[in-house]
Order: C-alpha cells, then structure tokens, then sequence
C-alpha cells in the first residue's frame, strides 16, 4: 500500500529530528519542506526544500497532510502557522515515533509530534500542536494544552498542569500537581516547586 504523503513546514535542526520520527513511524511519505526563501532548493537529510509560507495554498492542491517542523522557544511562530494552515484545509495528523510508549488512557489531539523515548502515562491529555520532545516523560494525569513546547529529558509528574503555548526547557522537572500558566517560558535544567502564573519567564 502506498503510503500517504505529508510536507513538513520549517526546514530548521529540529525538521531532521522530525524527519527521523517520521521515517521510523513509516506511515507518511515525506513529499518536501517549506522553507525560507534563501533556503529553496537545498535539502534536508535528503529531501528537498521545495516551497515557502506564500506557496502552501497552491501546494494544498496536491498535498492535504501537513506538520510544522519548526522547534522554538518562542511557541508563537509555530501557532500562528498552525491556524493558518487549519485555515488552508490541511489535516495535521500526530506523529508518533515508535520508540515512544504512549498509554492506550492518554488523550492525545491532532498535529503533534511525540519523538523517540518518550512515556507518556495513563490520564494524560494533550492539546493540538505540541511538541512532546526526546525522552520527555509525561506522567499519569498530566494536562498539557495547545501549541506547547516540551523540551528533551523533561519531567512532569502526575497531575502537572501546562497551560497554551508554554515552553518548558531541557531536563525540567515539574513536581506533581503544579500549575504552569499560558505562554510560559521554563528554563532548562530547573526544578518548578510552586505554580507559575501566566506569561512568567521562570530561571530559578
Ligand atoms: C530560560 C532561557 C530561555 C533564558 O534565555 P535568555 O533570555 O537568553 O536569558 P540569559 O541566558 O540572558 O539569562 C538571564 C539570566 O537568567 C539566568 N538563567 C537563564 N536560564 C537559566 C536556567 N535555565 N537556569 C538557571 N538560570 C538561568 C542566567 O544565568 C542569567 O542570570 P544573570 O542575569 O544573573 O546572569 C534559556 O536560558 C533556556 O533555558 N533555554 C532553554 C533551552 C532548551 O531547553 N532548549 C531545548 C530545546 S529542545
């Protein structure tokens, strides 16, 4: 059976991490990326930069499966493209390596990416357009809401609350039952104790 084709928008480091999950996953066929306009032409672990931002309502003609590939810390650039890609019509399926554990009790919604090593437990739900990042381990319960950012090597223990467009750095750990609030941005490496309102830059 031929496999469904999928274009990835953003041709930056983390399209390559998304690429690999992709392959492993081997259920879409990467048709190309959308890049910038000096990138066009260039390729990306061998596939090839083929379009920009101004191109994806002639390219929806052909392809209907999309993924962002951009990974920042900054999540609003990737929300942003995410509306107005729903808005062209794509479908934005979520990725899944299958080096990721994912409970059959987890609630998971459309166009995010759960990379290779990753445990996500029993109860947990999460939103639409996230990145659930390398080794990341979400624990039983936890709530992560649109358009997050979770980090390589994170920790979130049970009932940890992450609320839209958060970012939470590489090696984080988030004690159980904490509320994070929208549009945060958690440093890498610290220990989160208390709930943190909205919009907080939080390093230590
Ligand atoms: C939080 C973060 C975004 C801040 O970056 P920034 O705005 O460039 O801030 P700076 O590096 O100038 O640091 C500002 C201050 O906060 C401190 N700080 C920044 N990040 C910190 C962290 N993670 N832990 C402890 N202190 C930190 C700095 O030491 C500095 O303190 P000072 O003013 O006393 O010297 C960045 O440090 C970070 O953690 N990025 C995440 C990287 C990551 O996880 N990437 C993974 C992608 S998968």
């Amino acid at each position: 059976m031929s496999k469904t084709e999928i274009i990835l928008i953003g041709a930056g480091g983390h399209a390559k991490s998304c690429i690999d999950v992709i392959e492993q996953q081997d259920k879409f066929k990467i048709a190309g990326l959308i890049g910038k306009k000096e990138e066009l032409g260039r390729k990306v672990c061998g596939y090839s930069i083929f379009g920009i931002d101004n191109d994806l309502p002639e390219l929806f003609k052909k392809y209907t499966n999309a993924h962002i590939s951009i990974g920042q810390i900054d999540t609003g650039k990737r929300n942003n493209i995410y509306n107005q890609i729903l808005n062209l019509g794509f479908s934005l399926p979520t990725i899944i390596s299958p080096n990721a554990y994912v409970s059959d009790h987890a609630d998971i919604g459309n166009g995010n990416i759960v990379m290779h090593g990753v445990i996500i437990n029993a109860g947990v739900k999460i939103g639409n357009n996230c990145i659930i990042n390398t080794k990341a381990l979400i624990e039983h319960d936890v709530q992560i809401d649109d358009g997050c950012h979770i980090s390589t090597n994170t920790i979130l223990n049970g009932n940890v609350k992450i609320g839209t467009g958060t970012f939470i750095g590489s090696s984080a750990c988030i004690k159980n039952n904490i509320s994070i609030g929208k549009n945060c941005i958690i440093g890498m490496g610290l220990s989160v104790r208390r709930d943190v309102e909205n919009n907080s830059r939080f390093t230590g």
